[in-house]
């Protein structure tokens, strides 16, 4: 199979190239996928488990990406709630070889049911953002109708995803970003908008719950922004302030097969809009992950236009 491999962690992506691969197995449980759509984070070669296995061993030439949309071809033994032919989506493990390849294995769990009106690119599009918002809010957030919430990096692929559900649960809605941002938040929900590189953040007093996807100094200055007894919730490092008498949380995000059947149900519907850049086919993925201009909103890779 065609896949992209990376070998070398001080490369990043300009490392990446697009080689044959053998197909993977089906270890127990899992199912052997035929991706159709992947979705890529840029940050992933800055993570650990793109470079080695649960033990800590190099296990490069590693594949990454970890979103994907595609057709089920293959069951492991003892894996059931799938079935060959099925179109799926899902998350695939930190740890094993990812979607930027035609064919990948995934432990069933991690997947959901596509439905047949939701294209894959749009599938591939959902896991991450969707679940890390979800998860934010509500499991570590712990938010209730008629709270605030500030997101910093609003206009991102998981921004983007945090403001909607934020704002369909009853909550009012800061975005932060970079001035180049504001509409694009705005247009996504945000009632209000923090330009990071001009405006104050210190403005901002008594939120219930800052979602920070920013990470290092920002999120350093957020726990001040939050009422006491409030909360901050990270994707991005370990919460080194916490807000006065209440709580901070970073989580890495995990795939849960119902919250993926709420995230897709609300895309079907309408409620939910995702925010995919550019789209391209995985001969073209090499030079798209490694763009020359701002990348803006989240890159797909059709794997079988
Ligand atoms: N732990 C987890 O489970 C988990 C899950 C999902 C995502 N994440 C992490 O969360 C972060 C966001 O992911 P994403 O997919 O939403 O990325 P994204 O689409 O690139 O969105 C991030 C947004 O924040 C903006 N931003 C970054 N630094 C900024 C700064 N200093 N000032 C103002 N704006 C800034 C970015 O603008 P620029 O593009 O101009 O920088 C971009 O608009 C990434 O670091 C990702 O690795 C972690």
């Amino acid at each position: 199979m065609k896949a992209i491999v990376v070998t070398d962690q001080s490369a990043g992506t300009a490392g990446m190239t697009l080689v044959e691969r053998p197909q993977p197995p089906a270890a127990i449980n899992d199912v052997v996928v035929e991706v159709h759509a992947s979705g890529f984070v840029p940050t992933e070669l800055a993570w650990p488990s793109t470079w080695t296995d649960r033990r800590n061993r190099d296990r490069t030439p590693s594949i990454p990406g970890h979103e994907l949309a595609g057709v089920v071809t293959t069951l492991g033994y003892g894996t059931t709630g799938l079935s060959v032919g099925q179109r799926v989506f899902g998350l695939a493990d930190w740890h094993r070889d990812g979607t930027l390849a035609e064919y990948v294995a995934v432990e069933a769990r991690n997947l959901a049911p596509l439905p047949g009106d939701v294209d894959f690119t749009v599938g591939a599009s959902l896991p991450i953002s969707g679940l890390t918002a979800w998860q934010g809010l509500f499991e570590h957030g712990r938010l209730q109708a008629g709270q605030s919430v500030l997101v910093h990096g609003a206009a991102g692929a998981v921004g983007t995803m945090v403001t909607q559900l934020a704002r369909e649960f009853g909550a009012y809605v800061v975005g932060t970003g970079r001035a180049a941002d504001r509409q694009k938040a705005l247009d996504f929900g945000a009632q209000e908008f923090v330009d990071l590189d001009h405006d104050a953040l210190e403005d901002v007093h008594g939120v219930d719950l800052v979602f920070d996807l920013i990470g290092g100094d920002v999120q350093q200055r957020s726990a001040g922004v939050v009422r006491a007894g409030g909360t901050l919730v990270s994707v991005v490092g370990p919460t080194e302030t916490r807000p006065a008498d209440g709580r901070a949380v970073d989580f890495v995000v995990e795939s849960d097969r119902a919250q993926l059947g709420e995230v897709v149900q609300r895309v079907r519907d309408g409620r939910l809009r995702t925010n995919i850049g550019t789209v391209v086919t995985l001969d073209d993925a090499v030079a798209a992950l490694n763009p020359t201009e701002r990348r803006q909103g989240k890159t797909i890779i059709n794997v079988r236009p």
